[in-house]
Formats: structure tokens, C-alpha cells, sequence
């Protein structure tokens, strides 16, 4: 693969918050899945581990999480952020408001900006979803591997014709997960990754974000 060919699929994909029903092979999604553990990891540890939900299973999950989402208060394993300063503020806001626009959620308009968050919790009607865990003893490096292995999945299911979207808004009820899916306690729930076949008629999927320039984000030496 040429530089060019992976910089068109890193531009190919996006962060998908519409799908279709139907499910993806259970044959695709072990590809996916295999292209993906190819991500490196200090020591080759290879933290991660996925719990992965198809069909009726999906379909359960997303009821009991919708129901935790309006009844249960956050409880993330892994901190969130408690500001995003400066330029990195910017860039949320940014984001967030060409969602809004796309999907017609007005400025100061709490109520449509609430209904498009819970979005989150119907895992925007994916027909998967794969939890993402890390052994908590491997700490902030083992976070830092499994992100690694997160952009690993998006970009092979991306070149599978598979759209994704990593969700920290999932893991922020992880006492629900731990219990609803049996993941010990001694492994931390980082994120989710809803994914399936894009629904490219939804605004959603209207729009797409940008990044820094190189310049923003390298200092040369030498
Ligand atoms: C670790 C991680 C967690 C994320 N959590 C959410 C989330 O909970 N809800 C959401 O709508 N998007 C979430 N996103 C998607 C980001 O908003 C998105 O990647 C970013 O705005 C860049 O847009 P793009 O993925 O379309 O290129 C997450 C992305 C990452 C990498």
C-alpha cells in the first residue's frame, strides 16, 4: 500500500452516528478484528480485549443502556477529561456545532442537544458493538496501547466498507457494563466502538471534521 492509498483511507473515514439494520458478516468482523491486532503495544502486551454484540444482542444491549443512561449517574473507570483548555476547547466546540448544524440542533436548544447525546446510548442504531477493556494494572500505557488498537479497527473495517465510531459516552456506566457483560473488575472499560453500514442518507453523516495543520502539530529540530 502506497502513502497516498492509506492517507485516502484515514480520509475515507469518519465518525459514523447513522447505520442501517443490517448486520456485518461474523466472518468481515473476525477480519477486522484480525487486521487490527496487528497494532503495536509496549511489550507486545496486546491489552485489549472486545466483547462484541450482534443481533438480538445489540438489540438488548441498547435498551438496557438507554434505560442506565436516563436513570443512572456516570461512573467512567477512566477519568474524563475535566476541561478541554484553549485550542483544545476550540476544537470540541468546533465539532460539536458542525453536528448540531447537520442535524438541526439550534443554538441554546437544550432540549434537541440532550435528545442528540442520548444518540449515544441507541449506539446511534449500529448493529454492533464492541466494548473495549485493558487490564487496570497496565495502567495509563495500556489505555494508550488499546487507542492505538482503537484507530487499528476504524481503519480495517473502513477498508472492509465497515463504518465505525469509538464511544467514550458508552463507557462513562461502567459498573452497568462490568455487570451486564461479566467484565472482571480488574479491567478497565475504556471505550466503545459502535459499527455497521452507514447510513448515508442521514444528516449525521453529513459532515466531516478537520485537523490541525502539520505545522500546528510538529516542533522541528534540526
Ligand atoms: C476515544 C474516543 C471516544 C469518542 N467518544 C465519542 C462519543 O462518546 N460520542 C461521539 O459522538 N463521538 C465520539 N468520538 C468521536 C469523535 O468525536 C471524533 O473522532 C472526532 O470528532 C473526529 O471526527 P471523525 O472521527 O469523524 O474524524 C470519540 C472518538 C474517540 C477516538
Amino acid at each position: 500500500m502506497t502513502l497516498d492509498e492509506l492517507d485516502a483511507l484515514m480520509k475515507a473515514r469518519f465518525s459514523c452516528r447513522a447505520y442501517r439494520p443490517d448486520p456485518v458478516p461474523r466472518q468481515t468482523i473476525e477480519a477486522i478484528v484480525d487486521t487490527a491486532r496487528r497494532a503495536p503495544s509496549w511489550c507486545n502486551a496486546q491489552p485489549w480485549q472486545l466483547t462484541i454484540t450482534s443481533g438480538a444482542e445489540t438489540a438488548a444491549f441498547r435498551t438496557a443502556l438507554r434505560q442506565q443512561a436516563m436513570s443512572g449517574a456516570h461512573d467512567p473507570d477512566l477519568t474524563f477529561p475535566a476541561s478541554y483548555p484553549g485550542v483544545y476547547g476550540d476544537r470540541r466546540r468546533t465539532c460539536g456545532w458542525q453536528l448540531y448544524d447537520a442535524v438541526g440542533v439550534k443554538k441554546g436548544d437544550r432540549e434537541a442537544s440532550a435528545r442528540q447525546a442520548m444518540r449515544n446510548f441507541d449506539l446511534f442504531d449500529a448493529p454492533h458493538c464492541a466494548i473495549v477493556s485493558s487490564p487496570a494494572e497496565l495502567g495509563a500505557y495500556g489505555a494508550l496501547d488499546c487507542g492505538g488498537f482503537v484507530t487499528a479497527f476504524c481503519l480495517a473495517a473502513e477498508a472492509a466498507g465497515v463504518a465505525t465510531i469509538p464511544q467514550a459516552a458508552v463507557a462513562s456506566f461502567a459498573p452497568f457494563l462490568h455487570s451486564y457483560f461479566g467484565i472482571p473488575e480488574d479491567r478497565l472499560i475504556l471505550c466503545a466502538i459502535s459499527f455497521g453500514h452507514a447510513d448515508m442518507s442521514d444528516p449525521a453523516n453529513s459532515f466531516r471534521t478537520d485537523r490541525a495543520p502539520v505545522g500546528d502539530i510538529v516542533e522541528w529540530r534540526g
